[in-house]
């Protein structure tokens, strides 16, 4: 049986009358009322991602969005996984002015959080990568670039010369691929490489992804970095560590290792001497059932004990996601899917609308929580939500 709340006349209510903010109602709402999609007015990660989804083409949409396997189980449980942290804000500690620079891997930014590397922004905008590239820079963000970028690296970095930014690739079969990435990376001014370790392979992903969306692909939308115009799974499944220590006998950058989600692979990611370990399961959408993202981070902060940086992306859409997994111990936090809303919605525009409300969310959220510097950001303000 079921209990209703009471409410404020005393009377157990109707569940069916209960008047909350359902967020359908709020969408449609919203939409009504900004039929100009204008992004600089938009407010939140979830109304660009609404813009968005109204000029992607279905298959672009379901391309960003899927997650992997039947049910998208980590995908979902990514976001719904913030959503179990609850703050213990401190008080009277003069937050009037807050400061959100930092430094990773011995660059400085001006933000906690970065931009993760997702593939193909053509099909979100023309303006593609570049535009990502130009908006970040103009909030002094760090940038990841994507192996599978519409545009060639060189294009990209071109775009935004000064600013920050990494370089993502794979372990490729011959590891030439890799090396002549590496390389190229290095000459651009890449200032590391992230090497993805959690794509042995392609899983299998919602069906209409596999079937509509490869199917359509157009060829100005293959990738700026290598041709690659057929069907072959360009991933290797046969990588070990040992590739890991290959690497670091190839480049002087540092090495960062994405797609860690156990203390035990982090422990070892140290022994191989990586300069930094980022936890994610590649946004839900290679092993679905693995643990969201921001429940493994503690264990493997705890676990790296300080030798390397850790960072963290899946499931961010608030600057408050943000400010749990600082406190979680993440040395900076990455947003993947938001970017690609905000480029579909506005181009270069929306990509940094989404960085500024993001960035005025974690702002709002330091203020009331206590925290002038990310240095007052501590693992005490979070506690996990449990149900009895
Ligand atoms: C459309 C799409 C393409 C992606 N492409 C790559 C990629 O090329 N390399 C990579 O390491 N991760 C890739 N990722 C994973 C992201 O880097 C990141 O881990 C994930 O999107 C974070 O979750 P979020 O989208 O919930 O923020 C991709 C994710 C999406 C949604």
């Amino acid at each position: 049986m079921e209990i209703n709340e009471p409410t404020s006349n005393g009377h157990a209510s109707d569940n069916n009358n209960i008047k909350a903010i359902n967020d359908d109602e709020y969408l449609s709402d919203f939409l009504r009322n900004h039929r100009d999609f204008d992004v600089d007015k938009v407010q939140s990660v979830r109304e660009i991602r609404e813009i968005a989804e109204n000029k992607l083409s279905q298959n672009a949409s379901l391309y960003y969005n899927c997650g992997s396997g039947l049910h998208e189980q980590t995908l979902l449980d990514n976001e719904l996984a913030f959503k179990q942290y609850r703050f213990r804000p401190r008080v009277l500690r003069d937050v009037a002015v807050r400061d959100m620079t930092t430094s990773v891997l011995a660059s400085k930014v001006d933000l906690p959080f970065g931009i993760s590397p997702t593939a193909l922004h053509k099909y979100a905008h023309d303006d593609a990568e570049p535009a990502v590239a130009s908006a970040a820079r103009h909030l002094n963000a760090l940038l990841v670039c994507s192996t599978f970028s519409s545009k060639s690296l060189e294009e990209i970095a071109e775009s935004a010369p000064k600013s920050i930014k990494w370089f993502q690739t794979y372990i490729f079969e011959p590891r030439d691929i890799t090396l002549n990435l590496v390389k190229r990376a290095e000459k651009a001014g890449f200032k590391a490489i992230v090497i993805t370790v959690d794509h042995p392979l392609t899983p299998k992903r919602p069906y209409k992804y596999k079937y509509t969306v490869l199917n359509n692909f157009l060829p100005e939308l293959f990738f700026g970095n290598f041709g690659m115009g057929d069907d072959t799974e360009p991933f290797n499944a046969s990588v070990t560590w040992d590739d890991i220590d290959w690497l670091r006998g190839v480049t002087a950058l540092p090495i960062v290792v994405k797609g860690v989600l156990t203390p035990d692979d982090a422990v070892i990611a140290v022994q191989h001497g990586v300069h930094g370990i980022w936890v994610s399961n590649h946004g839900g959408r290679q092993l679905d059932g693995a643990i969201a993202s921001v429940d493994a981070l503690p264990d493997i902060v705890a676990a790296v004990e300080g030798h390397c940086e850790v960072y963290v992306d899946g499931g961010v859409r608030h600057g408050y996601d943000v400010l749990k997994a600082l406190a979680l111990g993440a040395n900076m936090v990455f947003i993947g899917r938001p970017p690609i809303w905000g480029l579909a919605a506005g181009g270069e525009r929306g990509v940094r609308r989404v960085l500024e409300i993001l960035r005025d969310e974690l702002s709002e959220g330091m203020a009331l929580t206590g925290c002038a510097e990310l240095s007052d950001i501590s693992k005490e303000m979070v506690v996990k939500k449990t149900y009895r």
